[in-house]
């Protein structure tokens, strides 16, 4: 185990088959929508965050697929609460009456998912729907809706699976809590 590691939260295995719950059910009810031979969904992940998480889920939706990218930062460095969104990169491709599926590691403020949801919806898509892997336990977090949701977890800092600490740690294969001592010199 990495000598950083507080505790995991959620294993490798448990995000596994949660992936798969969700795959399974976001290809049927993309399915239920439309033409089965003719369906067609453009899957557009989060930069950098959703990356593993895009990557596990979509292998397992055999739907006609095109992805999109958008990169947006809101933690930059060292910080543990959001900075607010910025959208930092786009390479969306042709939108405009497509169904989207916009995908997140982690529903925390919702600032996100408020930010993103209108600019591909401006862009004239069919249809918006939006995944996250984590949903936190925060006041606030209630006010912004995710059609799909791996785990709700507490109001705790996490990383792992493409989330990250500074820009670390997205590597490792669980998610899990950091020692007191790896962020206490933050910038809260
Ligand atoms: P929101 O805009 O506040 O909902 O935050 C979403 C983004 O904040 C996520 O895509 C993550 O990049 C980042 N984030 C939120 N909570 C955590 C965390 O516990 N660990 C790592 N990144 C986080
Ligand atoms: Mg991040």
């Amino acid at each position: 185990m990495h000598r950083d590691i507080d505790r995991v939260l959620i294993s490798q295995y448990q995000i596994g088959a949660r992936v798969r719950e969700l795959a399974q059910k976001i290809t049927d009810d993309h399915l239920s929508g439309q033409e089965r031979d003719r369906a067609e969904i453009t899957i557009v992940p989060i930069l950098t965050g959703a990356m593993i998480f895009c990557g596990d889920l979509i292998r397992q939706i055999p739907i006609q697929m095109r992805i999109g990218l958008l990169a947006v930062s809101s933690y930059p460095g060292e910080n543990i609460r959001t900075q607010g969104s910025k959208i930092l990169g786009q390479q969306l491709g042709d939108i405009h009456g497509r169904h989207v599926l916009l995908v997140d590691d982690i529903l925390d403020s919702g600032g996100t998912i408020k930010a993103v949801v209108p600019l591909l919806e401006s862009q004239g898509t069919a249809s918006v729907k939006t995944c996250v892997l984590l949903r936190k336990d925060r006041p606030g977090v209630q006010n912004v809706q995710a059609d799909y949701v791996g785990f709700d977890i507490p109001d705790e800092f996490v990383v792992g699976y493409g989330l990250d600490y500074n820009d670390y740690y997205r590597n490792l294969p669980d998610i899990v809590t950091l020692k007191r001592e790896i962020i206490s010199n933050s910038k809260k």
